[in-house]
Order: structure tokens, then C-alpha cells, then sequence
């Protein structure tokens, strides 16, 4: 390798997180970038360290920094949520943002979320000296690009993935050189019950009859947006304008049907800012020039979005109430995930020309015990799209079409796509309100 001062910048992981100091913010790379030798090295100096925060994405390890004997040097800050930080938020040892993901880019670049020491999981640096931010830009490159000081394990298994996604090697400070695979995380969970199947193929099936040929795609995060890919193999010329994807989309790909064409905005790419999925999609992203990689201050801005003409969003929820009020990221008081790019797309969808943002999800959960869609939503519970830019909702019993619509006429289009054991109840509770007589 002829890079300058490559060499001299070679670390072991203990030498580079010496960088961190007490009081700093540490932000993490994110999703399946997690640099999880390098945090394992910060870890082990827990007892050298008092309130180090520890910002990130959603990261699938485990994350040693809020084990409770951490408590005091580490606290966990969410940008997103995932199930290896929950239980520690919800037990008041770690803090959540509620934030668009488009928004947190400008707060880092604004100073109101400054970034001391960026941790990054880089490919290795190309005959010019720059190296990818692999499968995962979203807001990790601001960070960088903000931060006082950069470290970054470098994997030869890292992907290069193209677009404006790389660093270059003299703005890092401390490389530790790893070669070991990716963690590999599944959009599919491998419990769904045939059940479960049925219902997605239901509503998978009525999100590909409002996507028309020629349409630019968002998928957001949950089993809902990954189940729908498979029904739209008999569409043309689809694009893809999306914060994120996975695996599903691969096939979509190699059948032609997603090709960008028709595309207003970017054609030709496969616009997005990370991925979450299997060596499949690592491989596939790997120097591939259709896939355009930027961050989530640019891919996720509502205008942006908007420049795809017949732009769908497709996005799930916890909870919609009976005005359309969407909780998507808290059950309650109990934080469950975040903002990402939901009410981002909802906006971005609304205002594209033709566009339309979709809110899919089965009418119950827990084998019909609970209904998702309720007369209010539970007490603390997060509303992440609001009634006035909800649009179209979709479960297994249907499609209710909200915008444009007054509190009685939405109240009757989601009794109809409510599970009919919970019916009744719903009109009944709508009457008292006063939202239907
Ligand atoms: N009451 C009680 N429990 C509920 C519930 C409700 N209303 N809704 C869901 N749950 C439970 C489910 O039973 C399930 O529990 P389990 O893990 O014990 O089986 C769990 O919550 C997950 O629900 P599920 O419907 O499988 O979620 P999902 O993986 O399809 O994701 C969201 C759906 C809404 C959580 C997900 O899309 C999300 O986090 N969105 C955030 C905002 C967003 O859309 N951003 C854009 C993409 S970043």
C-alpha cells in the first residue's frame, strides 16, 4: 500500500481509544458498520472513564456500554432504537432523541449535537487513498465530517459501496486493520407463523395496487416494507429513492423490474444511505455503480424526496388512533425505536407529484389480542406522523384512504379496516367522543 502515513497510523484497538477522553460524545457507526472491535476497546477502559455518551443508530451487537456496571462512565444516547439498548432506555440507563433522521445531520452540523471522537468500520482506502463508509453512510459521515477526532477499524470484508460515501485515509487519526466478516442481520423474522404470512401477502397485495409502473419507492424499517417486495415482480421501471433497503430488493434487480429509468430525480440509481441485510446484499452493493450512497441529510430531506415524481412511501406502525394520530416508535411510555425517516418520506411522498405515503401494518398484534388501531392512543405514547399528514393506511382488511378527509369519515374508513372483533368497540368509543353520530 502506498499511502501516505498509512502505515504510521496503524494502532492496536486499546492504543486508538485512548483518544476518548471523560465528558466526551462518541458517536458509532452505525447498523451493520458497528466498529465492534474498536468499542469492545473503549469498554475495557470503563473504569478510566466518567460520562462518555455514546450516540448511535441502530447497531444489532450487543452493546457492552449500557451493561449495568457501566453505569456512570457510559451513557447510551438513541438516534434509533434497536432490541440490544431498549431494555436499558426503558430502565432509565441510557437517553433517546426524538429526532427525524433527516434532522440530525444539521443538529450535528449546527453544534447542537457535537461530536468529539467518531468511531468508524471503513473499507480499505482505494490507490488514491479514500475509503468507503461501506454499507452504512446515513448520519456517520457528518459525524465524521464534524467530528474533533476520527479512528476507524478498516476491513478488507467492508464493502466499497459508491455514491458520495468515502473518507479520506489522512483525515483519520488512529487505523486498527481487521479482517473479519459483517454481522449479519435478517429482515425476515424466521418465527412468522403461516398465519402472519397470510396476513403481509394481504397487505403486500394491496400496497402494490396503489404503486403504479414507473413509481420511485421508499421501504422503511419492520416486516411489513420487506414483505412487499415479492408482489411487485409484475411492475416496470420502478425506482428506488429510500433511507434504507435489504435483501428483498436484490431480486427485484436482477428481474429488471427496479431499473430507475423513469426516475425524475437521480435516474439510473438506487438511491440510499445504508443497508440492513446478509452477506447477499453486502456482496451485491460491493463497487456496484447503480447503487448511490449519500447521507440521510440529503437522501432523507423532504425536498428530495419530493423531486421523484410518484414517490410511495411504504412505513408500519405501533398504533393509529381513530382521528389517524400514528405512533410508531413507543408502546406507551416505553421507547420502542425512533422517528427515522417516516414522517421524512410521509412529507417528501406528499408533496411529490403523483406521490403517496402508506402506512401498512396487521389490524392486531399478539394473536388478535390487541388491536393496532385504537380510539386513542395509549398514555405517552409518541405520535411520529401526525392526523394532518397521515395519508393512506393500510391493514389486512383493507385500504383507508385518509387525506382530505374530516374526523368523521376517517373514523368509518378505519372501523372498516380494524379487525371486526374489535369493531364495535371502536364505534362505540368514536359516539362517545362525539367523532360519530
Ligand atoms: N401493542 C403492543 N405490542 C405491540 C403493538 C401494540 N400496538 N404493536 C406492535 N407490538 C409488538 C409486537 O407484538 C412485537 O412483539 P414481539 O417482538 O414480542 O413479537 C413487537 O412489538 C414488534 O412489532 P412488529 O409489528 O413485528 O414490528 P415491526 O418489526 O414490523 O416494526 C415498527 C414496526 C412500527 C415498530 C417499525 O416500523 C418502526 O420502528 N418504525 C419507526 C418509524 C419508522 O417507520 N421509520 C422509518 C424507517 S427507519
Amino acid at each position: 500500500m502506498s499511502i501516505p502515513n498509512y502505515k504510521s497510523k496503524v494502532v492496536s484497538a486499546e492504543e486508538a481509544v485512548k483518544v476518548i477522553k471523560s465528558g466526551d460524545r462518541v458517536q458509532l457507526h452505525a447498523n451493520n458498520a458497528y466498529p465492534d472491535v474498536l468499542v469492545e476497546a473503549m469498554c475495557d477502559r470503563y473504569k478510566e472513564l466518567e460520562n462518555v455518551k455514546v450516540a448511535h443508530l441502530t447497531t444489532f451487537h450487543k452493546a457492552p456500554y449500557v451493561d449495568p456496571k457501566m453505569a456512570g462512565h457510559f451513557v447510551h444516547e438513541a438516534l434509533f432504537t434497536a432490541g440490544n439498548v431498549r431494555k436499558a432506555l426503558n430502565e432509565g440507563r441510557a437517553d433517546f432523541f426524538p429526532v427525524f433522521l433527516s434532522e440530525i445531520g444539521w443538529l450535528i452540523e449546527l453544534g447542537k449535537l457535537p461530536i468529539d471522537v467518531c468511531v468508524l468500520h471503513l473499507s480499505p482506502p482505494d490507490e488514491h487513498g479514500y475509503c468507503s463508509y461501506g454499507v452504512s453512510n446515513e448520519i456517520t459521515k457528518t459525524g465524521a465530517e464534524n467530528a474533533k477526532i476520527i479512528i476507524a477499524q478498516i476491513n478488507p470484508q467492508m464493502p466499497r459501496v459508491l455514491g458520495d460515501n468515502f473518507i479520506h485515509v489522512s483525515k483519520l487519526k488512529y487505523i486498527v486493520e481487521v479482517d473479519k466478516p459483517l454481522i449479519e442481520v435478517s429482515m425476515v423474522d424466521a418465527d412468522t407463523s403461516a398465519e402472519e404470512k397470510l396476513v403481509y401477502q394481504k397487505i403486500a397485495e394491496y400496497i402494490s395496487s396503489l404503486i403504479c409502473d414507473g413509481a420511485t419507492l421508499q421501504m422503511g424499517i419492520g416486516a411489513i416494507p420487506d414483505a412487499v417486495l415479492p408482489f411487485l415482480k409484475e411492475k416496470r421501471n420502478l425506482g428506488i429513492h429510500t433511507e434504507m433497503f435489504s435483501d428483498g430488493l436484490i431480486e427485484l434487480i436482477d428481474l429488471g423490474v427496479v431499473n430507475g429509468e423513469k426516475k425524475s430525480f437521480l435516474p439510473n440509481k438506487v438511491v440510499s444511505s445504508f443497508v440492513i441485510g446478509t452477506k447477499l446484499v453486502f456482496d451485491y452493493i460491493n463497487n456496484n455503480p447503480l447503487i448511490e450512497f449519500r447521507s440521510s441529510k440529503f437522501v432523507n430531506d423532504p425536498v428530495n424526496i419530493s423531486r421523484n415524481d410518484n414517490m410511495v412511501s411504504i412505513n408500519s406502525a405501533i398504533q393509529v388512533d381513530l382521528s389517524g394520530q400514528v405512533c410508531s416508535d413507543s408502546m406507551g411510555t416505553r421507547i420502542f425505536s425512533g422517528f427515522g425517516g417516516q414522517l421524512d418520506f410521509v412529507r417528501g411522498a406528499m408533496r411529490s407529484k403523483g406521490g403517496r405515503s402508506i402506512l401498512a401494518f396487521p389490524s392486531t398484534t399478539k394473536n388478535d389480542t390487541i388491536s393496532k388501531i385504537v380510539p386513542t392512543l395509549a398514555l405517552g405514547a409518541g405520535v411520529v406522523t401526525t392526523r394532518a399528514d397521515v395519508m393512506t393506511i393500510i391493514t389486512e382488511y383493507g385500504i383507508a384512504d385518509l387525506y382530505g378527509k374530516t374526523l368523521r369519515e376517517r373514523v368509518k374508513l378505519l372501523i372498516d379496516v380494524a379487525h371486526p372483533k374489535f369493531r364495535e368497540e371502536l364505534e362505540q368509543k368514536a359516539r362517545e367522543f362525539k367523532w360519530l353520530w
